[in-house]
C-alpha cells in the first residue's frame, strides 16, 4: 500500500473513500448525522461507520488528538484494506497529528503472514493525506521522519515474530550484518571462541545446551560530527525455555519474544540511521538461545561474569540478566558513551506490576527517566517507572557467591532484575545508565492502539523521539 502526502485540498484529490475523524460533539454538525444516527453511530472512540453510498467512511474519536486520532486510524486502517476499495483521502488537520496518522496507517494496518499459505490479498493500493492550507514543508518532514520511524517498527516486529527454528542466535547475526551492509554501519560479531577470550562465561552458560553458537553482535552508526555518543544494549533470547528451570507449557508460548530487546535496538539504529540523526549509536546484542541438556547450565551452579562478579544461579530461567550482565560489561569497555540504555524483556514480575501495555524504566538519573517518559509519550508508547531502593537490594544476596541471580521474595522482581543489572554498571556510568522492562509491551496477543496481534516494536518509537530531541 502507498501512502501519497499531498498539498491539494482534499476536494480536488480523486479517491473512492473519504475517511473523517469525528468527536459526539462534531457529530451533532455533520452534514449525514441524520444516516449516522440511524446507523446507530455515536462517535465512540474506535468505532466506525461506512456509508459506501456517500464514499465515506466515519471514524469515532474522543478527541482529535494523537493519541486518539492514532488508535482510530489502525481501526480504519483495517476496514480499508479488508474492503474492496482502492483507494482513500484524509484530511491532515495539524502538524502534530501526521505521525499519528502515519502511525495508525502503517503499524495498524501491519500484517505477518509469511506463515500463511494463503495470505489475504487486499484491493486496497492507495491513501492520499491531503494537508491543504498548512505549512507543507513541515508537514513533509515529519511525514517522511514518521514513515522511517513506523517501518523501522515493523521491521522489528517482523524479526520478533520470526519462529524461532527460524531465527536463532546465528540468523540473528545474518540479519545484523544485513542490516548493516544496506545501512552502512558497522559491524563486528563475536562467536563462542572470541567470547571465552573477552570471559563472557555468564552469557556463555546459558547457551550452552543450545545447538546454536552464542554471538555477541555490535553494530555501529557513526555520523561526522556527533552531539552525543549513545549505546544500546538488547537481549536477545532466540528463544527461552527457562532452562533446566524449565517454563510450565502455556508459559513458554510466545517466548520467540525473548529476542525482543535485541530486534528493538536493531531497529532503533536502522532508523537513526535513516534518519541520519547527528547522534552516534552503538548497538550492542546478547544472541542466546536458553535450552534444557545434558550440558545446560544449572541451578546451583556459579558463574564468573566478565567484570569478575560472581553469580550463584538459583533459577535458570532468570537467564537475560546473566546475558545482559556480560554484554553491558562489554559495552562499557569497548565505548565511552554518554547514555547506555538497556532494553530486555526481563520480567514477567514487570507485567504484574505494570499491566501488559506499559514498559518498565528503571535507573538512578530522574532527568532521563522524565526524558523518556516524555518521549514515550510522545511517540506514543506507555511507560511506567519502578524506583529502586537499596533494601531490596538486599534481596539478592548469596551465602556463595558475590550475588544470585534471582530475588529470596516474590516481590518486587522487575526491581530486583534492574538492581541486578545495575550490580554490572561502573560507577561513573550510574547516572547515564536506563533499563527498559519491555516484557509486558513487546507483544501482544490482544490488539490495543496501533499494535496488532504478535510483536509491537516496542522501544523504538519511544527511542527515536529520544534520540531526535538530543541537542
Ligand atoms: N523472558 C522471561 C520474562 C518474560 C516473562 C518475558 C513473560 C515476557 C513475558 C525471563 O527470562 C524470565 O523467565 N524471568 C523469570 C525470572 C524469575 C525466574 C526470577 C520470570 O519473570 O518469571
Ligand atoms: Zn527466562
Ligand atoms: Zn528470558
Amino acid at each position: 500500500m502507498n501512502i501519497k502526502l499531498s498539498n491539494k485540498n482534499s476536494t480536488d484529490v480523486n479517491a473512492d473513500i473519504l475517511v473523517e475523524f469525528v468527536t459526539s460533539d462534531e457529530l451533532l454538525k455533520h452534514t449525514e448525522v441524520a444516516i449516522l444516527n440511524k446507523a446507530g453511530f455515536k462517535a465512540e472512540q474506535d468505532s466506525t461507520c461506512f456509508l459506501h453510498e456517500k464514499g465515506l467512511l466515519v471514524c469515532g474519536v474522543d478527541s482529535q488528538k494523537s493519541d486518539d486520532i492514532r488508535s482510530a486510524m489502525a481501526c480504519a486502517i483495517k476496514l480499508l484494506k479488508a474492503s474492496n476499495y482502492e483507494s482513500a483521502k484524509l484530511g491532515i488537520h495539524s502538524k502534530r497529528t501526521v505521525s499519528a496518522l502515519v502511525d495508525g496507517i502503517l503499524l495498524g494496518g501491519y500484517e505477518y503472514n509469511v506463515y500463511k499459505s494463503k495470505p489475504k490479498k487486499s484491493t486496497f493500493k492507495k491513501l492520499f493525506l491531503t494537508a491543504d492550507g498548512l505549512d507543507f514543508e513541515k508537514i513533509e518532514r515529519v511525514f517522511n521522519e514518521a514513515i522511517i520511524v513506523a517501518n523501522a517498527t515493523n521491521f522489528t516486529r517482523d524479526i520478533v515474530n520470526t519462529t524461532p527454528h527460524d531465527l536463532h542466535p546465528q540468523t540473528l547475526v545474518a540479519l545484523a550484518q544485513k542490516l548493516a551492509e544496506e545501512n552502512k554501519l558497522g559491524c563486528k560479531i563475536l562467536q563462542e571462541e572470541e567470547l571465552k577470550k573477552e570471559n563472557m562465561h555468564a552469557m556463555l552458560a546459558v547457551g550452552r545446551a543450545s545447538i546454536y553458537g552464542s554471538a555477541l553482535i555490535h553494530l555501529s552508526y557513526k555520523p561526522k560530527n556527533p552531539k552525543q555518543i549513545i549505546s544500546l544494549v538488547g537481549k536477545g533470547l532466540t528463544y527461552d525455555s527457562g532452562g533446566l528451570s524449565l517454563k510450565p507449557a502455556t508459559s513458554m508460548v510466545t517466548m520467540k519474544m525473548d529476542k525482543a530487546g535485541a530486534c528493538g535496538v536493531l531497529g532503533m539504529i536502522k532508523a537513526a540511521s535513516e534518519l541520519k540523526l547527528d547522534v552516534e549509536i552503538h548497538a550492542f546484542i546478547g544472541a542466546v538461545e536458553n535450552m534444557i541438556g545434558g550440558d545446560a547450565y544449572k541451578p546451583d551452579d556459579v558463574l564468573v561474569a566478565r567484570s569478575g562478579t560472581t553469580i550463584e544461579v538459583r533459577n535458570t530461567d532468570a537467564e537475560g540478566r546473566l546475558v545482559l550482565a556480560d554484554v553491558l560489561d562489554y559495552a562499557q569497555n569497548k565505548v565511552k558513551a554518554d547514555g547506555i540504555f538497556d532494553f530486555a524483556t526481563l520480567t514477567g514480575a514487570c507485567v504484574v506490576a505494570l499491566g501488559p501495555f506499559t514498559t518498565g524504566i528503571m535507573g538512578h538519573s530522574h532527568k532521563l527517566k522524565h526524558e523518556f517518559s516524555k518521549a514515550a509519550s510522545n511517540a506514543g508508547e506507555l511507560t511506567g517507572s519502578l524506583p529502586f531502593n537499596k533494601h531490596l537490594k538486599k534481596f539478592l544476596k548469596s551465602e556463595i557467591a558475590d550475588i544470585s541471580n534471582t530475588s529470596s521474595k516474590p516481590y518486587g522482581g522487575a526491581i530486583t532484575a534492574g538492581i541486578f543489572l545495575d550490580t554490572f554498571i561502573k560507577d561513573e556510568n550510574k547516572e547515564k545508565w536506563m533499563h527498559f522492562d519491555i516484557a509486558g509491551s513487546a507483544y501482544t496477543e490482544t490488539p490495543w492502539d496501533c499494535n496488532v496481534y504478535g510483536a509491537t516494536g516496542a522501544g523504538v518509537r519511544m527511542m527515536c523521539e529520544y534520540l531526535k530531541s538530543i541537542d
